[in-house]
C-alpha cells in the first residue's frame, strides 16, 4: 500500500490565467492505493459526499487508467471540492505518485504533469495542468503549452474560503472570449512582476502582480461579498488580492507578522454580507 498528501494549490493568481500556479502548506488531501484487478474508489473528508466513486466520473480514476493501474483508492479529502483550491488537483497528483509507485512505472514528476491533468478533465472538460503541476513539484509553476517551469518560492498568505460553492464550468463560463490591447500589456506587466517576486520571495511584488483586469472582474461577480472582502485584506496589510483558482476563495499575500490580521479581517468581511467562511493562514511552500 501506498500512502500519499498532495496539497491544496491556487492557480492562476490573478494575471496568470491557467498558467501560474502555487502549492500551498495546507490543507491537504491524503491517498492511499492499494493493488487490485479492477479500480474501486471511497471517498471520505470534507464535501466527499458530492464527489462521485465511480471511476469513469471521479479524477483517480482517469489517473489510475492513464498509468494502466487498477487499485483501491481510499481519498481523505482535507481540499474542499468546489473551492478554488486545487482540490481535484490535489486528489489527482496525490492518485498519480501512489500508483506511479505502486506499480513501478518510474515516472518522475515532470512525467506525470500530463497524466494528473487527464484527471482534471473529467471535472473541468479541460485537461489543465496549472494546478495539478504544483501539486506534484511544488512551489511556483508556470505551465505553457504543455510545458512547466518550476521554482521554490515561500511566500505567507491568507485563504479565505466562503461557504459559495462555484463550480469550475461556471467560472470559466463567465471568462470573455476577448480582451483588449491595453489589458494585455497591463496582464503581461502583472504576470512579468510576480513571476519577479516568486523568485525574489517578494510579498510586495506577488501582491502587485495579482492585478489583472479581464478574467477576475468577471469572477468576482460569482463571489458575494468580494470588493468588501478585498478592501478589509488590503486594509489590514495585504499586498494584493485576486480570486484564488476558479473561486469562490480568495487569496491575499501579506507579510509573515500580518498573517493573522488579514485572516481576520477577511472572515469578518465575508460576515459582514452574511457569508461563513474560513482562512488559512498558509504560505507558497
Ligand atoms: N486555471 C483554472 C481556472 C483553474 O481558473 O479555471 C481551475 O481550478
Amino acid at each position: 500500500m501506498q500512502t500519499v498528501r498532495a496539497p491544496a494549490t491556487s492557480a492562476n493568481l490573478g494575471s496568470g490565467f491557467d498558467v501560474f500556479g502555487v502549492a500551498l502548506d495546507r490543507p491537504m488531501d491524503v491517498v492511499r492505493v492499494e493493488k487490485a484487478d479492477r479500480t474501486s474508489i471511497e471517498m471520505s473528508g470534507v464535501g466527499s459526499q458530492y464527489i462521485p466513486e465511480d471511476p469513469d466520473r471521479n479524477v483517480v480514476g482517469a489517473v489510475a487508467e492513464a498509468l494502466d493501474a487498477p487499485a483501491r483508492i481510499r481519498i481523505d479529502k482535507g481540499v474542499r471540492p468546489s473551492s478554488g483550491l486545487g482540490s481535484s488537483a490535489a486528489s489527482a497528483a496525490a492518485a498519480a505518485v501512489g500508483l506511479n509507485a505502486l506499480y513501478d512505472r518510474g515516472l518522475s514528476r515532470s512525467e506525470l504533469v500530463p497524466i494528473a491533468a487527464e484527471g482534471e478533465a473529467v471535472v473541468s472538460g479541460t485537461a489543465h495542468s496549472d494546478n495539478v503541476a504544483p501539486a506534484l513539484l511544488g512551489g511556483f509553476t508556470v505551465a505553457r503549452e504543455g510545458a512547466v517551469t518550476a521554482v521554490d518560492a515561500s511566500i505567507p498568505l491568507v485563504v479565505c474560503l466562503p461557504e459559495i460553492a462555484v463550480s469550475t464550468r461556471d467560472a470559466r463560463d463567465v471568462v470573455p472570449d476577448s480582451a483588449s490591447m491595453a489589458d494585455l500589456v497591463h496582464t503581461v506587466g502583472s504576470a512579468a512582476t510576480l513571476a519577479v517576486g516568486m523568485c525574489r520571495d517578494d510579498p510586495e511584488l506577488v501582491g502587485t502582480g495579482m492585478d489583472e483586469r479581464v478574467v477576475t472582474p468577471a469572477r468576482a461577480e460569482l463571489i458575494t461579498g468580494y470588493e468588501t472582502v478585498r478592501e478589509a485584506a488590503l486594509g489590514s496589510g495585504a499586498t494584493g488580492v485576486t480570486v484564488s483558482g476558479a473561486g469562490p476563495a480568495v487569496i491575499a499575500p501579506c507579510g509573515e507578522s500580518d498573517r493573522r490580521h488579514v485572516a481576520a479581517a477577511m472572515v469578518d468581511a465575508f460576515a459582514r454580507v452574511g457569508v461563513e467562511s474560513r482562512a488559512y493562514q498558509t504560505r507558497v511552500s
